[in-house]
């Protein structure tokens, strides 16, 4: 076996290969050669928000360049007009990075050539990989192969609130006039799919914002209608001054970033930048991410969330009754708090049912649950009732 075991199929316990995905439904092959079909409720954590393989977005059928170092497709500007209209914001322009690390990054980097000092985030966060990245990562850091770098940066450079009602900082008890920038994810994904309180946050965003601090949204993985809209911050309102886009921005056809920022930001900046990625121009990552946003166009996407999302409050009012905890639905997304040490056990029992769910939070025991949006209900309602049996399995 010459394939790295280094992964999170570790949940799984054994190593499968994937055979081929098809909307919500993934086939599977099993070490002794067996191949099995599963209902994905993983949603590749947000990647594949519109269906695997969804036929109606192809970014093949664009196919007539690859990627041509200094120029992008006409696509991509397209793309840019399209998101900028949607999400009305009026004088933004894009950068495109390659995977979400990078642009938390370019965001932190822009932040910082702005106003130089400490970064904000918030206890429970994940940003990624990067050394920068899993400084202000709050969960799952020690599982990070890259986490062994982290003594090498300066970590009074670092400010983490904790929003946790009895510790919760005043907002205005934070010494903002040392903070560059805050950094947040409106719905927390790797913790768990855990909201932050609203009121709490729009205070602490408030408070940034008088003092001069850059507000950056990490929507990387709750953006794209992973919790019922295209932006959460957005449509909640949280007047942030960046937002960071990857995942089903492509719908996983592509490691494709964005950085969403003012036009006035980049004539501030100190140098004429230019190094970029070598895969950013990738003409495949803009036809994917422009097939994306016709396929918004032609569906009512907030139908589907609906449709799921009430699926899952059923469910969630059945997870209620039985005392599970920490129960939350936001948008077509599920996750509650499983009894102490049986997440792991509970979705190692649905991938024998047929049922892929994932776990998550800070000691991995929270179960998340976040099908495409596109899943057939029937499908859905039989994969619940998989996960329901597996949880009475376990409390029994
Ligand atoms: C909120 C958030 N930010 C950043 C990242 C990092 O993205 P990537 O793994 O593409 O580097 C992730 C990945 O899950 C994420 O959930």
């Amino acid at each position: 076996m010459s394939l790295s075991g280094i992964g999170e199929g570790s949940v799984y316990g054994q190593q499968l290969e994937v055979v081929e995905a098809s909307n919500e439904t993934l086939l599977l092959r099993h070490s002794d050669g067996r191949v099995r079909e599963y209902i994905d409720l993983l949603s590749a954590y947000g990647a594949v928000n519109f269906g695997h393989c969804n036929p109606e977005i192809n970014p093949f059928r664009h196919f007539s360049s690859d990627i041509a170092a200094c120029f992008y497709p006409p696509e991509a500007a397209t793309f840019c007009a399209w998101i900028v209209r949607y999400l009305n914001l009026q004088d933004y322009e894009v950068l495109f990075q390659v995977g979400g690390s990078m642009a938390v990054t370019a965001a932190l980097s822009i932040a910082q050539q702005k106003k130089a000092g400490k970064i904000a985030y918030l206890k429970g966060s994940f940003h990624g990989l990067g050394i920068d990245a899993l400084s202000i990562t709050n969960v799952h850091r020690e599982y990070a192969l890259q986490s062994a770098l982290l003594g090498i940066t300066d970590e009074s450079k670092f400010l983490c609130l904790d929003y946790s009602s009895d510790v919760a900082p005043p907002p205005e008890e934070i010494a903002w006039d040392e903070v560059s920038c805050l950094i947040y994810e409106p719905v927390q994904g790797a913790n768990g799919y855990i909201p932050v309180p609203r009121g709490w946050l729009q205070a602490i965003i408030n408070k940034a914002k008088e003092h001069d601090v850059m507000v950056i949204a990490d929507e990387i993985q709750s953006g794209f209608f992973r919790h019922g809209s295209l932006s959460v911050a957005r449509q909640a309102k949280m007047n942030s001054d960046i937002y960071l886009f990857s995942k089903s921005l492509t719908n996983g056809l592509y490691p494709f970033s964005i950085v969403l920022y003012p036009t006035a930001f980049r004539r501030e900046l100190k140098h004429s930048f230019y190094l970029a990625h070598t895969f950013q121009t990738s003409a495949l990552g803009c036809f994917a991410m422009y097939e994306v946003s016709r396929f918004i166009d032609s569906h009512d996407i907030d139908q589907m969330c609906s449709n799921v999302e009430l699926e899952l409050e059923m469910f969630a009012s059945v997870l209620r009754a039985q005392e599970i905890e920490r129960v939350y639905v936001s948008g077509p997304t599920l996750s509650f708090e499983a009894p102490a040490g049986l997440a792991k056990p509970i979705v190692q029992r649905c991938l024998s049912k047929g049922v892929l769910v994932f776990s998550g939070g800070p000691s991995l025991n929270r179960i998340r649950v976040a099908p495409p949006v596109t899943i057939k209900l029937d499908h859905l309602r039989m994969a619940l009732d998989v996960l329901h049996e597996a949880l009475l399995d376990q409390l029994s």
